[in-house]
């Protein structure tokens, strides 16, 4: 079959931009997209520069751009690729520096996953055996599948527009310790501490794309939504972010339903300033009929709302 594929090409001594380019090749039933980039580059052109090593999905090193959606180059059918989509093209990740053609700046990626400290430092030293007992026993929720890929922080809508988003790869990083029993509670709750900061885990806004596009089914966004219960688990809510959920998990057990005109004043506390930019957001919601009349009877079916929360509350860490 021969193809037409678009590949985008930045050589940064040469070009001021990226560019596409397009190449026409007889491609072989099977073929793979990084079998293809290997033939074009050992037929059509040897200066294409492109990063693998294992060619079987799992060393993380051919994550790019395919179609529009963040794949292993090394897992990815040409023939499916052409059949879902009409073409074939082919451009380095998103949100990632470009060094040359399809291959990006990694090092933004691995600071973060260092911030969040991954490594264990256990309380005490643990005998060799019984750390792969507990590693092996410690239902790390598929989260040390991860072949550091970075396909997730490119697919993510908030590392999109807030690079300093710590980004779906390191939170899942960080949510393999809090799952780890011979993690210090200690450390545990410092690496947490880190995460309730401005780009932590209260960023996210549970878009879904990065358990979409995971090769290996790491699922990180459940991940972070484990990271946010162990937070509130240990009353670590210093962010508006943690705020607004218990503010809204209070109201609904207080009153049955969400107080739209008490929820603001919950999240945001007592700080003056910030009640002052929100006041107009509060009189258009009156105007709209927004602000729940605080004479009005209780709703039928409370008690039973309460029961719900009481039956699902955890008890507080230390
Ligand atoms: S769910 Fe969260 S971490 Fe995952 S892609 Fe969306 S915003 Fe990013
Ligand atoms: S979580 Fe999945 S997509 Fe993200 S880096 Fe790990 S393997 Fe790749
Ligand atoms: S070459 Fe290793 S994952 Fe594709």
């Amino acid at each position: 079959m021969r193809l037409t594929i678009t590949l985008q090409r930045f050589n940064p001594e040469q070009d001021a931009a990226p560019h596409d380019e397009e190449i026409r090749l007889d491609v072989r039933r099977g073929t793979t997209v990084l079998e293809l980039l290997i033939r074009i580059k050992q037929e059509v052109d040897g200066r294409l520069a492109l990063r693998y090593s294992c060619r079987s999905a799992i060393c993380g090193s051919c994550a790019m751009e395919i179609n529009g959606g963040e794949k292993l180059a090394c897992r990815t059918s040409v023939r499916k690729e052409y059949a879902r989509h009409g073409r074939l093209r082919i451009a380095p990740l998103r949100g990632f520096p470009v060094i040359k053609d399809l291959v990006v700046d990694m090092g933004p990626f691995w600071s973060k996953i260092r911030n969040i400290t991954p490594w264990l430092s256990p309380a005490a030293p643990v005998p060799h055996r019984s750390a792969e007992a507990a590693a092996t026993g410690a239902g790390f929720h598929n989260v040390d599948a991860c072949i550091m890929c970075g396909a997730c922080v490119a697919a993510c809508t908030v590392h999109e527009v807030s690079p300093r988003f710590a980004g779906p790869a390191a939170l899942a990083k960080a949510d393999r310790f809090l799952a780890d029993p011979r993690e210090s509670e200690r450390v545990t709750r410092a690496r947490l501490e880190v995460l309730q900061e401005e780009h932590g885990i209260w960023d996210c806004t549970r878009c879904n794309f990065c358990v979409e596009v995971c090769p290996k089914d790491v699922k990180p966004m459940e991940a972070i939504i484990r990271l946010r219960r162990a937070s509130l688990d240990r009353r670590l809510v210093p962010t508006a972010g943690a705020r607004h959920i218990t503010a809204f998990a209070d109201l609904v057990e207080g009153q049955g339903r969400l107080n739209e005109a008490v929820m603001p004043l919950k999240v945001v506390g007592l700080d003056g300033a910030r009640l002052w930019r929100i006041l107009p957001l509060g009189i258009r919601m009156f105007f709209k009929g927004k602000v729940p009349n605080p004479l009005a009877h209780r709703l039928p079916g409370l008690a039973q709302v309460q029961a719900i929360f009481r039956r699902g509350r955890r008890p507080p860490l230390a």
